[in-house]
């Protein structure tokens, strides 16, 4: 934590992401904040606080014009003020181009091997590049003359980095792309995908999680422009300008939520759902996940039938509670998966369910996190089953929430997760035996091996925590900045 705030010492630390880290909504008529799920808040947050700076997000909330003036800035947490956010506002027609649209219809297919086929729509890619150059402004607009590093997130601002070089302001620019970076046979179906290249080689860094995406984006690279690419030191020359491209594997404040599971408030919530789910004497098990197709939420539900169907002994004694975050629901991939897990989960219920039990208890109702930490505790095992994924911080949650080093850890070898955690059971989530095998292994996993298993895996977490890749990401960045034109630009 020291570390990074060193490192931001010299310069304002601007995040730029679609997301906002607080959303302002109105209930019954007052504002109240509720914090968005995912990855990439859970991640950022604690850093901001940690260091201060500006967040410059998209304001999507109900309330947020009644807690914010257009142009002015709020300081958030709201109970601990400690940095600044600035809205950037959008009209529905650019919400719906750029984040439904060209974000999440396609590049998020685009970068994700879930066999979902992106659609490329002229409109979208046009609202796509416009809200770009919306965020570049305000961006612009917040640094003024003084230096600043500027590190963006995400798929929804690929293009955002070229529109600030082509800009003079003092900055060094660093971006995060949190989801996978798809092999070069993939990305080349995109229509834009030269001037998406242009838009991320903006970046004087450019950060993926693990080392196969850093490598498919520079093949990728070579493929799509007249680029240099120097794969002994992961960096892009191209158009007299150099990118660093680098793996940083992203991860939680684990001393946080370690600290939060231990509290009095958890041992209570955990009391009322044992009494009032009914779920005395019976075996957890847990899946904790945004209602996406990446996630493998009906084939982890198939193994869950294989395994009560191979192995008939566990009726009545385990139950599998799945709960879900509904998110894109306004596009039509979403909502088919939606009807898909209603549909599996009642087939597998009504199939092997009798009396009061049901094999699987679903609540696609965002539950609060005090409950979250309950059920991660309560646990036998927790399944984290993607078809793809960055990193998944689902995963190492529950390693941080386990401080009685128990519970078992079901993992795709598709997150990139499992380079880190390899004490968990990597299953791959297509093959429904495995998956049905690995649901046994865990239940009957003698307790001093789950112990072993959860301690190796937690002081892998609890090392590399989200400060130190944030620190990791400073220093390279400061790095580039000694690297660059950066002392040129000042
Ligand atoms: C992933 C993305 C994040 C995104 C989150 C939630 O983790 O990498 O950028 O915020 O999903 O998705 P949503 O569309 O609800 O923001």
């Amino acid at each position: 934590q020291k570390l990074v705030q060193r490192q931001t010492s010299e310069f304002r630390l601007i995040i730029v992401s679609n997301r906002q880290p607080y959303i302002h909504d109105l209930v019954d008529g007052e504002p109240q904040y509720v914090v968005p799920s995912g990855g990439l808040t859970a991640a950022l947050d604690p850093l901001m606080q940690a260091c201060g700076g500006t967040w410059i997000a998209y304001g999507g909330g109900k309330g947020d014009k009644y807690i914010v003036d257009r142009d002015s800035r709020v300081m958030v947490p709201p109970d601990n003020p400690s940095y600044s956010l600035r809205l950037v506002w959008l009209t529905e027609e650019e919400e719906q181009g750029y984040y439904y649209g060209f974000s999440n219809e396609a590049l998020w297919p685009l970068c994700h091997n879930a066999y979902t086929e992106p659609i490329f729509d002229l409109r979208d890619w046009q609202t796509y590049q416009a809200v770009n150059r919306k965020f570049a402004d305000l961006v612009l607009d917040e640094v003024g003359d003084s230096p600043a590093i500027v590190l963006t997130q995400d798929y929804h601002l690929a293009l955002l980095p070229q529109y600030l070089r082509q800009s003079s302001a003092p900055i060094i620019t660093g971006q995060f792309w949190h989801i996978p970076w798809p092999h070069s046979e993939i990305f080349r179906i995109c229509p834009w995908q030269a001037e998406l290249m242009e838009g991320l080689l903006g970046n004087n860094l450019l950060g993926f999680h693990i080392g196969d995406h850093c490598s498919n984006f520079m093949d990728a690279a070579s493929r799509t422009l007249p680029v240099r690419v120097d794969t002994e030191y992961n960096r892009i020359d191209y158009q007299g300008e150099t990118t660093l491209v680098r793996p940083f594997p992203i991860s939680i404040d684990f001393e946080d939520i370690c600290h939060l599971s231990e509290s009095v408030e958890v041992e209570e919530e955990m009391e009322r759902i044992k009494e009032e789910w009914g779920f005395s004497d019976q075996l957890i098990g847990l899946g904790i996940d945004r209602v996406d197709y990446t996630k493998g939420i009906p084939h982890r539900f198939r193994a869950i039938g294989r395994f009560f169907e191979k192995y008939p002994e566990y009726m009545g004694k385990v139950v599998f509670v799945q709960a879900g975050v509904l998110s894109r629901s306004d596009i039509e991939a979403y909502q088919l998966l939606g009807g898909q897990i209603d549909r599996l989960v009642g087939e597998i219920n009504s199939r092997f369910g009798y009396g009061d039990w049901q094999p699987i208890v679903y609540k696609p109702d965002d539950l609060p996190s005090v409950t979250l930490m309950a059920l991660r505790r309560l646990s036998r095992f927790c399944i984290v089953s993607s078809l793809h994924d960055g990193m998944n911080l689902v995963a190492k949650e529950y390693v941080a929430s386990r401080f009685d080093d128990d519970g078992v850890l079901i993992l795709s070898p598709f997150a990139g997760a499992a380079l880190e955690l390899t004490q968990s059971l990597i299953v791959n989530p297509y093959a429904t035996e495995e998956m049905a095998d690995a649901i046994r292994d865990a239940v009957t996993m003698p307790s001093e091996e789950r112990r072993r298993r959860m301690a190796h895996m937690r002081g892998i977490v609890r090392e590399n925590n989200i400060y130190k890749w944030a620190a990791r990401l400073l220093v390279e960045l400061m790095q580039c900045a000694r690297e660059t034109n950066f002392r040129r630009s000042l």
